[in-house]
């Protein structure tokens, strides 16, 4: 009998445990920890996090502010994904030292490349300060006084947030505002690249596979962290030395089997897990489908340019990689809500959390709150996608619209004095200078032309031909001298004339309008969370990503896709050679890599049935931000690298369902082999700490 029950109670918590969440790394004793146990992991809360002493949180980093990275020796080694490296991996490459194509390996420290604006950033500290930011809060206030006043009660804690003098600070929302922590942070901005496999390992597949499985990408990147004398952060120089972290991750040899437990640790950006069925109607239908259109646009220009020129295949690289992630994610997003009938079931939930309310007799207080929101829903709409075109077409797909844009933001910063414009003027130059390093005027103008009308009518693509701002003198000419000056021949420039008015009604009308609604929804979303949470208090809530330090935790895991398909959750070397397809730009395999491959030469790193691992699938729920995020075994080593997620999981941003997300993960055994193998670059393997935690 007792068996039994023990037995219903693990089952029962196992299933639970495959309903994703994105937790909150202090908070993880209680719930967590016991459902992590029953997924089979030995570590502690402590073990994971620990303030007093050094835990698992030490080793892992925001990477950029964007990705993930996780220290992996005692000299400040830092992994994290090819594709979130990339940037810097195409700043030192050029036609001549082409690292894209060929990697790149710094065989001892002096030859690891500095990299300027690159941050790395730890966190030491978290502290609910939710009654501190909301003091004085009350239901009287507007929203607006309500934000200004926690935005007061945030600076003063800030400041006063004991720390020492090179640790920064800062507060974020949590619960849609129902919740505030204080992060107290270490940001070490001397971060140097260390190693990269050429593209076709690094992106093997390239857009074809991305956000799909089976997959067979090496998407790794390596850095090294710098310190000063002190091991303290510090601004580049020649003499820092190598970071010696409070933890770094041993890596296991000994691979991953299905049903295993991971845990993954890292940076989530943005997630929407409590929307109403109006909201995610409004965005799968409407807003993702404009902005796919759009893109598809833009892509047909550029990947065709790039297909026949390779200078332009290594400037657009980088930007083209940025467009069609997300064109690609929208479109299966949009899929798997579909599919999973996803906006009827949500619709179902609300009919059955509005009984609940009238039960409960919470009518007065919740009765109206879905009812309002899907008012404001449909309020926002026309005012959403107008302005989610504007930013499509205006700043992330035309490079010469986005200038205007920025060269307006400078314009306007004039009102607030001279000195407010020359920051900003410095701050516009660099932007202008960023995008002049791998910019093609001929190609920018064949995207203006194809994607323009997506917005408006008045298309003039004779701006292109009169403009300052396809040449970087040029350019760079208009912006010197007094302001005065400088506003005056920006007012003459024909494609500065052409967008300001568009510009100006962004700002003036546009905006504010969207601002004004989303301010609204947020407080109801807000109201929605705390009812949620009062009215089924049994359910499993976790906070949307936020950018903030997470745990997310499940097992190794196929999935189902489709009827009678299943997929396995491990990928081996013999997919590559498969998909091998000599000279594709997605799909070559190095010549190393097939001679390694028929000597079968993977030396430690073979699986036990002697083939070697490529990628995984795990239930951890992820989102962007958690690419470089470490895949962490029951005993706290490195198993995996995140990098992606599969085809019909990808709205789960929106609807994690356990059954078909999955997070895909490069298996560590393939990172160590390209490394030691294929690269020959020993002296990695050699600081790390390998491990054998099966036996
Ligand atoms: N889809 C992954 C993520 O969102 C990987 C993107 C990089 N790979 C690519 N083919 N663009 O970042
Ligand atoms: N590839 C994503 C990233 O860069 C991860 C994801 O969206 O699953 O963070």
């Amino acid at each position: 009998m007792k068996f039994l029950k023990i037995l219903i109670l693990f089952i029962s918590l196992q299933l639970t445990a495959q309903q994703g969440g994105m937790w909150i790394p202090s908070l993880l004793e209680g719930m967590n920890e016991e459902e992590m146990t029953s997924l089979g992991s030995k570590l502690s809360a402590k073990d994971i996090f620990d303030v007093n002493k050094s835990s698992l949180k030490d080793a892992i980093g925001h990477f950029n502010g964007g990705c993930t990275s996780e220290v992996i020796s005692d000299k400040g080694l830092i992994l994290t994904n090819h594709h979130c490296g990339f940037g810097q991996i195409q700043s030192h490459s050029s036609e001549e030292n082409d690292y894209i194509t060929n990697g790149f390996w710094a065989m001892n420290y002096s030859e690891e490349l500095p990299n300027e604006g690159l941050f790395i950033e730890f966190i030491i500290r978290i502290e609910d300060v939710t009654t501190r930011v909301l003091q004085g809060v009350t239901s009287q206030l507007s929203e607006k006084e309500k934000q200004s006043l926690i935005d007061k009660n945030s600076a003063a804690i800030n400041k006063a947030a004991s720390k020492e003098e090179w640790q920064g600070s800062k507060i974020k929302a949590f619960f849609k505002g129902n919740q505030y922590f204080l992060f107290i942070t270490e940001r070490f901005e001397d971060v140097r690249l260390v190693g990269a496999p050429p593209v076709s390992i690094g992106k093997f597949g390239s857009d074809t596979d991305n956000w799909v499985w089976p997959r067979h990408t090496g998407d790794f990147s390596l850095f090294r962290i710098y310190a000063d004398k002190n091991n303290r952060p510090a601004k580049y120089h020649k003499d820092n030395v190598p970071y010696t972290p409070k933890h770094y991750l041993p890596i296991s040899l000994d691979g991953v089997a299905e049903n295993d437990f991971t845990l993954v640790f890292g940076f989530p950006g943005r997630t929407n897990e409590y929307l109403p069925a109006a909201a995610i109607e409004q965005i799968t239908q409407k807003v993702n489908p404009s902005n796919i259109e759009i893109r598809e646009a833009a892509l047909k220009v550029i990947d065709e340019a790039m297909k026949n020129d390779n200078k332009i295949r290594i400037q657009y690289a980088s930007k083209q990689a940025r467009i069609a992630n997300y064109w690609k994610k929208w479109i299966g997003e949009n899929l798997g809500i579909e599919k999973s009938n996803a906006i009827a079931k949500k619709r179902e939930f609300e009919a059955k959390f509005q009984v609940l309310i009238k039960e409960k007799g919470l009518e007065e207080t919740y009765g109206s709150t879905l009812s309002d929101l899907e008012k404001l829903y449909a309020e926002f709409e026309d005012v959403a996608i107008k302005r989610s075109n504007f930013i499509e077409v205006f700043i992330r797909n035309n490079e010469l619209m986005h200038m205007m844009f920025r060269l307006y933001q400078m314009e306007s910063s004039f009102k607030k004095g001279e000195e407010s414009f020359n920051k900003s003027k410095e701050s516009t130059i660099a932007r202008i200078q960023g995008i002049h390093k791998n910019y093609n005027a001929t190609l920018d103008e064949n995207v203006y032309n194809a994607i323009i009308s997506f917005y408006t009518d008045n298309k003039d693509a004779s701006i292109y031909k009169s403009t300052n701002f396809t040449n970087t003198n040029t350019a760079l000419e208009v912006l010197q001298g007094d302001a005065e000056g400088v506003l005056k021949k920006l007012n003459d420039d024909s494609a500065y004339i052409y967008a300001k008015p568009f510009i100006e009604e962004f700002y003036n009308t546009i905006n504010p309008e969207y601002q004004r609604i989303n301010t609204e929804i947020n407080a109801l979303q807000k109201t929605y969370m705390k009812a949620l949470m009062e009215v089924m208090p049994n359910e499993r809530y976790y906070p949307d990503a936020n950018s903030t330090l997470r745990v997310t935790y499940g097992q190794v895991k196929g999935y189902a896709p489709r009827d009678a398909v299943y997929y396995n959750p491990v990928t081996y070397l013999d997919g590559v050679i498969e998909k091998y397809i000599p000279g594709d730009y997605e799909f070559d395999v190095p010549q190393k890599l097939q001679d390694l491959y028929a000597a079968k030469d993977y030396g430690q790193y073979a699986d036990s049935n002697g083939k070697l691992p490529i990628c995984f699938l795990g239930t951890n729920h992820t989102t962007g931000g958690n690419s470089g995020s470490p895949a962490i075994d029951a005993h706290g080593n490195l198993v995996g690298l995140n990098f992606d997620r599969v085809w019909e999981g990808t709205m789960s941003d929106m609807n994690y369902d356990p059954e078909i997300c999955r997070n895909i993960m490069v298996d560590l055994r393939y990172v160590l082999f390209i490394i030691d193998k294929y690269a020959g670059a020993h002296h990695l393997i050699e600081e790390m700490d390998l491990v054998h935690p099966k036996g």
